[in-house]
């Protein structure tokens, strides 16, 4: 196969019927517009780029944003129950209600730090007037569309040249065991897989962890290996490495 065929990631179809190959495609809402590289086809060794620039309604919709867009503007994500969205100040009373639970950190590596006893203290910002970056990571608050309440979080963080990220989730103890984590990390691979460049997602599992291997399992997560009393977060234990591709998940 010539190199340059490897490079072609998406084929951009316009509603023209015009067919582009292409290795990137880059989506600024502000814009309204699009930026592609496709691949120079002249010499196999070389990837000339060529920038076009198109109005985004002429791609009638394509919804492919760089993992960089995402990251400053958080996306929502939506499953048959459950909304993915970043919490607020306002979600405070609900974290309250099971965030400070010490059984949630039996195997998270550490107990409970300040902010997790006291979700108030999340939002506290000692200066306020400095204006923040969006945080480089992903961390969904998991709330339940029949009563519109925050019963847990999803991480994707850790990410290594938008490539590879780490995973983490845990949900209150009220709801264990009603599918609602894995449901949440479905779609969350999903969306890392189908909308960014991650090519791979990870993490670490005390194998003491039974519920979470069941979730990590359930999402297609692969058993990679034993750590044998490894550094887990603060402390030392065994703990397993689950691993998923974006190349063996189905396209
Ligand atoms: C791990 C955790 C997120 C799982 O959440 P959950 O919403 O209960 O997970 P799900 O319901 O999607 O799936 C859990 C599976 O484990 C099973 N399970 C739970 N405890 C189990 C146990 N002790 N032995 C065997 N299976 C168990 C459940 O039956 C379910 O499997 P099933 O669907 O085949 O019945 C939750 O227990 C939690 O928040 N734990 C504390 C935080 C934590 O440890 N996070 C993970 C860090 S790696």
């Amino acid at each position: 196969m010539k190199p340059y065929i490897s490079q072609i990631k998406y084929l951009l179809i316009l509603k023209s019927g015009c067919v582009f190959p292409c290795n990137h495609i880059r989506k600024f809402p502000t814009f309204g517009i699009c930026a592609v590289q496709i691949p120079c086809l002249i010499k196999d060794e070389t990837y000339g780029i060529l920038l076009v620039w198109i109005i985004y309604i002429s791609l009638g919709g394509l919804t492919i944003m760089a993992l960089k867009d995402y990251l400053l503007e958080k996306p929502i994500l939506e499953t048959e129950r459950l909304i993915l969205r970043p919490i607020s100040e306002a979600d405070v009373k609900d974290l309250e209600e099971w965030l400070p639970d010490p059984d949630l950190y039996t195997y998270w590596g550490r107990a409970a730090n300040k902010s997790e006893l006291n979700p108030k203290e999340l939002f506290y910002d000692p200066r306020p007037h400095i204006k923040r970056k969006p945080s480089a990571e992903f961390v969904w608050g998991i709330v339940l569309k029949s009563n519109n309440k925050v019963i847990g979080q999803l991480y994707v963080i850790d990410i290594e040249n938008s490539r590879m990220a780490k995973v983490a989730y845990r949900i209150s103890k009220e709801h264990w065991g009603k599918g609602y984590t894995t449901e949440s990390l479905k779609k969350a691979v999903n969306f890392c897989f189908k909308n960014t460049e991650l090519q791979r997602l990870w993490t670490d599992v005390d194998v003491r962890n039974i519920a979470s291997c069941k979730v990590l399992e359930k999402c297609d997560f692969t058993k990679e290996g034993l750590i044998r009393q490894g550094k887990f977060n603060l402390t030392y234990c065994d703990y397993y490495l689950y691993g998923l591709l974006k190349e063996d998940y189905p396209s």
